[in-house]
């Protein structure tokens, strides 16, 4: 996997610079259709036999990174890929913040298949990784990831995506006197916040994507923080659907090997509008540069990367 972790950051500048024009345009097909292609392209251009696992849909609904395609020269290491190739298409085509494009590897087989369908999330940075439990009551961790974190419960920050489905998670961390940051888009930047120790995040908690979940993960698992889910199928359809992909029992509480069972993973995302931590595409004399996290499993090494494309002109 590791050779591969340069070839993984251009996937993502391309995706980030593909989707740099049509920012603030107001059209989602083809924003994505621009930041698929070019993931797809510069994939097909490594030294591997790639698989989607977690992708733009299934074959019939997305010609292009549909779960299952095969991509890469067919020789060197089997390596399963989840993609987002514009996570944050609303705050794209709204030309706001919080719009990243995503990619995470991992050797065959060591990544959910996770279904497209709600997961509810919950994760923690390093100095609190063990101290969780999806299944208990949210009051419970907040007082472990406290203790763990060496705060008060009043003293933590915890992320949450402003939906009104949240409410009772704001309600109730509010009530122990635990400070809430909302955010509107975007989750796995939120999640991955909480290994980054200078934001000061101790929590992100929510019911998102489950792609999303499985990218932010992995994100995670390199950086030595913790993340556990739960499926939400809302319709026997997506019950149904999970059965296919392998997960037997839904409503079963995923752990974070359930979600990525690897050290040996990769994780980037590049900035198309500006965030937390990374910014968006910009111009700059006749250039444009990218801003990513290239995070490497193996070294637990977070990387910040800033490049420099020169402009090619569109015919
Ligand atoms: P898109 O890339 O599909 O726009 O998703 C953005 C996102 O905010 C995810 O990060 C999050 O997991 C999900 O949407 C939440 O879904 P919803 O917008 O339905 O609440």
């Amino acid at each position: 996997m590791q050779p591969l972790l340069l070839d993984f950051l251009k996937v993502t500048e391309s995706a980030a610079i593909a989707a740099m024009p049509w920012v603030g345009s107001g059209k989602k097909i083809e924003a994505d259709d621009a930041a698929t292609n070019a993931m797809r392209k510069e994939l097909n251009t490594m030294r591997m036999k790639g698989r989607i696992v977690i992708g733009e849909g299934e074959i019939d609904e997305a010609p292009m990174l549909y779960i299952g395609e095969n991509l890469g020269s067919g020789q060197g290491p089997e390596v399963d890929i989840a993609v987002d190739p514009i996570e944050g298409t609303t705050p794209t085509v709204n030309g706001q913040s919080n719009a990243i494009t995503v990619i995470a590897a991992a050797p065959k087989g060591k990544l959910l298949h996770a279904p497209d369908m709600y997961m509810k999330k919950l994760a923690v940075g390093p100095k609190a990784k063990g101290e969780i439990d999806i299944d208990a009551p949210l009051k419970e961790n907040l007082r472990a990831v406290a203790k763990a974190n060496g705060k008060s419960v009043q003293e933590l920050n915890v992320l949450i995506q402003n939906r009104p489905r949240h409410q009772e998670y704001i309600d109730i961390i509010r009530s122990e006197g635990a400070k809430v940051h909302l955010f509107n888009d975007g989750d796995i930047i939120y999640a991955i916040a909480t290994c980054i120790e200078t934001l000061d995040v101790d929590m992100f908690l929510g019911i998102g994507g489950a792609p999303e979940g499985v990218l932010a993960a992995a994100a995670l698992k390199c950086l030595n923080g913790e993340m556990q889910a739960k499926l939400m199928p809302r319709k026997d359809e997506e019950v149904h659907r999970c059965i296919e992909m392998g997960i037997q029992d839904p409503q079963h509480s995923l752990s974070h090997s359930d979600l990525v069972n690897s050290d040996d993973c990769i994780f980037a995302a590049t900035g198309i509008t500006d965030n937390l931590f990374l910014k968006g595409v910009r111009l700059n004399n006749g250039s444009q540069l990218t801003h990513s996290v290239l995070i490497n499993g193996r070294e637990n090494q977070l990387r910040y990367v800033e490049s420099q494309y020169p402009v090619v002109e569109m015919v």
